[in-house]
């Protein structure tokens, strides 16, 4: 298991939008899709557009950039012009607050 690293209260973090999170030298996308949280990296694998950024559509975000879609649940990617995944990260909430595992 790797470390979790707070990032905020839940009640803070508005549903059906994206949030750009800095751990470590990454930068991560976390998105509240109706009360549960999801993380996967910010930057688009095509040409580094901000996945946070883009509009998200139930678990489905597109890039602000070019309109790559993405599942925010695995990180897969649903639409080109992007043609490879993004890394996911598992999210839990304790006691109200927001953490994502880092590996
Ligand atoms: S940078 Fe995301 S689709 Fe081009």
């Amino acid at each position: 298991m790797g470390r979790l690293i707070k990032v905020g209260e839940a009640k803070d973090i508005p549903q059906g939008a994206g949030l750009a999170v800095y751990l470590e030298g990454r930068s991560v996308a976390l998105f509240n899709v109706g009360g549960t949280f999801y993380a996967i990296d910010d930057t688009c694998t095509h040409a580094g557009g901000s996945l946070s950024e883009g509009e998200l559509d139930g678990t489905v975000v597109t890039c602000p950039l070019h309109g790559a879609r993405f599942d925010v649940t695995s990180g897969e990617v649903l639409r080109p012009p992007a043609a490879e995944d993004v890394s996911r990260y598992d999210v839990r909430v304790e006691g109200g607050k927001v953490k994502i595992e880092i590996a």
